[in-house]
């Protein structure tokens, strides 16, 4: 199988200078107890600590931002036993506070992800939203992924369940997302890609956070447009290593 070997701490440090290169400024990783966020107990994704900050207000470091968070999800407990899921991990994050949209952000990720981690791009699958009475179908972030060489069939259009982000509790921002799956099978990589089959393993998502949920569970436009990305740091070193779960690495 293929792999380029590389340690946790090595992966930390390419995506921060990654994005660093590219005008983000490094941010602390927040308590697991959640500061700003009265609705969840805790740190369940990057996003928590920068919600006043998705919805407008100012950051004191600007509106390009890049840090490692660690999280703690008990809603993914039943999962856990699988290879793949944690109830506790660590996510880098790049962020857009009302700067950059879908191009620049999907370009950094599949930049990242095929020079970076020289990850060949054969070996991604891409999931986009689908589409539903709250937001349209994402068929701009499908084109963006097509005019870097990812093929259509590679491409598939996912409901809300799958590809949407948030709000963390009842209401706040939240918004559309793309995801990227990496073929963990021995054989070659299928033409299309099915989100079904479980050999494509999810990696990152790029959220496009633009909707705040209200609660009467409306979706309004947020003041800004925002990026709010998540990559798994144990999933991602298991496919680095060849791991076939993520309590190896
Ligand atoms: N991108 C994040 C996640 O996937 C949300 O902050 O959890």
């Amino acid at each position: 199988m293929y792999f380029i070997y590389m340690e946790a701490s090595e992966l930390k440090e390419k995506y921060i200078e990654f994005f660093k290169k590219h005008n983000h400024k490094e941010i602390k990783n927040s308590s697991l107890i959640p500061e700003n966020d009265p609705t969840v107990l805790f740190t369940t994704a990057g996003m928590h600590p920068l919600v006043p900050y998705l919805s407008g207000q100012k950051h004191l470091q600007g509106k390009r931002l890049v840090n490692i968070q660690r999280c703690i999800r008990t809603g993914d407990i039943d999962e856990v036993g699988d290879s793949v899921h944690l109830t506790f991990f660590e996510m880098l994050g790049n962020w857009s506070l009302g700067d950059y949209f879908k191009g620049d952000a999907i370009k950094y990720s599949f930049e990242f992800l095929t020079k970076e981690l020289k990850i060949p791009a054969e070996k991604l699958g891409i999931s986009v939203f689908k589409g539903d009475k709250d937001a349209p179908r994402d068929e701009e972030s499908a084109k963006i992924w097509i005019s870097l060489g990812i093929p259509k069939e590679r491409v598939a259009y996912l409901p809300k369940k799958d590809n949407w982000w948030g709000p963390a509790g009842i209401t706040g921002p939240c918004g559309p997302d793309t995801e990227m799956f990496f073929w963990s099978g021995e054989e070659k990589p299928p033409k299309k890609f099915d989100p079904d089959d479980k050999r494509w393993i999810e990696i990152w998502n790029d959220v496009f956070m633009q909707y705040n949920k209200t609660q009467e569970g409306k979706y309004i436009p947020l003041k800004q447009k925002n990026v709010d990305t998540g990559m798994g740091v144990e999933r991602t070193i298991a496919i680095l290593q060849g791991k076939s779960t993520v309590f190896e690495t």
